[in-house]
């Protein structure tokens, strides 16, 4: 069998599409969004199982799910076309890309991060979403006082997460609020357990407080929400 080739483009080539790709995101972004107030965002939404039924039980809420696999938007939106909801769209991008095309005047005053891919090898831990240049972007783009939904089954990305909310100067783990809305996705259907924390954005005067403060040593398990076998 012949072994697949990568093919290089020259930089000015890469360079050029990824602003063409933003540009066009910006353009959507305007075009489909109100052009000022709060949208909830659910980031690697996949098929659209959690955002779908969350956006019927939330009406009054613009609902938004972003992927980076086109497969997964389109059966997300095949599913929104079978449903009357108009406060819900999927759209093909990448999250820092998203956050970063969004109009000014919007804020998320909700994200979800369900199942995330965990990356597991070390080499790979870059790649994992939830690192402290993210966790400022999202604070930057948040409502005051947002909550940042956080799911997975991967034990050591769980810490990995828990770890960089508790270090990051605008986000507290907040382990008295409970989960906004229950609905399994695609990867929680075949998880055997899983860990979930709420982070809640802090305003600006106490997260100084926090940067300044010695990092939490409450156990992990007191800031576990569910874990959960099914
Ligand atoms: C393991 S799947 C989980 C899908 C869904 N949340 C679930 O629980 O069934 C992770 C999804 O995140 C998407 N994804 C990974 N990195 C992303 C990023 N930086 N921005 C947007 N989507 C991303 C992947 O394409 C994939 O569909």
């Amino acid at each position: 069998m012949l072994k697949k080739q990568r093919i290089q483009l020259p930089p000015e080539e890469v360079l050029q599409k990824t602003t063409l790709r933003r540009d066009l995101l910006k353009t959507i972004c305007s075009e489909l969004l109100p052009k000022e107030g709060a949208i909830t965002l659910e980031i690697g939404c996949g098929h659209g199982h959690f955002l779908t039924e969350y956006a019927k039980a939330h009406p009054d809420s613009t609902c938004i799910g972003i992927d980076l696999l086109n497969g997964r938007i389109e059966r997300a939106d095949r599913k929104k076309d079978r449903s009357p909801e108009k406060n819900l769209h999927f759209l093909k991008a990448e999250a820092t890309e998203f956050l970063l095309a969004l109009p000014k005047q919007i804020q998320i005053e909700a994200y979800f991060l369900l199942f995330p891919d965990p990356w597991p090898k070390r080499r790979h831990h870059k790649n994992r979403l939830l690192d402290s240049d993210f966790l400022s972007l999202a604070a930057q783009k948040s409502s005051p006082t947002s909550p940042f939904y956080f799911r997975t089954d991967h034990c050591d990305y769980f810490e990995w997460g828990r770890k960089a909310f508790e270090a990051h100067p605008d986000w507290a783990i907040a382990p008295e609020l409970n989960w906004a809305f229950e609905q399994t996705t695609v990867f929680q259907e075949k998880a055997e357990s899983y860990q979930s924390l709420i982070a809640i954005k802090v305003d600006p005067a106490k997260s100084k407080e926090k940067s300044g403060k010695e990092l939490s040593k409450e156990p992990s398990h007191r800031l576990i929400l569910q874990n959960n076998r099914h």
